[in-house]
């Protein structure tokens, strides 16, 4: 198998938020896109680690942030590298609460984002996939383009954790 092979995959680059009640938390992700039009559903890949992963099961929603090209990179850091499970992620970002299902979704560096309800869960071993039907969604900024896995990758010499799907493990 040529490894190099998966690094030709296109992603962008998302924030999937929930909370249970008494935490609210989220996760950087590229493993998400839309499935289906009508109705809109939309799929996400979460690790079984992730701490947001276990508060998605709980609610059974989740919002999905888009990320702007030109993003700060404590945005990233923040949601990306540390486990929401002893700090508080939404401390210092900006969010708004779904209409729908109460659920936190990120407003920082966020062109739009989607508030979805969980209708699916497969199990695909490390991780769990959630298809979410989508109740609401809005467009936040027309400044900017959307942040693909490539320009974070290529151009901004971002890595990403074990966790992500398009982690390439250094042999
Ligand atoms: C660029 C990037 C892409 C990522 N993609 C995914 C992904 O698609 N799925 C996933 O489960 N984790 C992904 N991660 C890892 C999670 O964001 C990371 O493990 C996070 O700290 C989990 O937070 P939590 O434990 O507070 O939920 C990615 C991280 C980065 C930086």
């Amino acid at each position: 198998m040529d490894i190099n092979s998966f690094s030709k995959l296109t992603y962008g680059v998302y924030i999937i938020s929930s909370e249970d009640g008494e935490k609210k938390n989220a996760f950087v992700a590229t493993a998400v896109f839309q499935v289906t039009a009508i109705p809109e559903k939309i799929a996400v890949a979460a690790s079984k680690d992730n701490y947001t992963t276990a508060l998605i099961q709980k609610k059974k929603a989740f919002g999905i942030s888009v990320l702007k090209q030109h993003y700060a990179p404590i945005t990233i850091g923040n949601f990306g590298f540390r486990s929401g499970r002893d700090f508080n992620k939404f401390e210092k970002c900006k969010y708004l609460v779904g209409k729908i299902t109460g659920i936190p979704i990120v407003l920082e560096d966020t062109l739009s984002w989607f508030e979805c309800i969980l209708e699916q869960e497969i199990d695909l071993g490390t991780h769990v996939l959630f298809i979410g039907k989508v109740a609401d969604c809005a467009t936040v900024s027309e400044e900017d383009i959307p942040l693909t896995y490539q320009y974070y990758h290529e151009i901004k010499r971002g890595i990403t954790p074990e966790n992500a799907p398009s982690h390439i493990e250094k042999k």
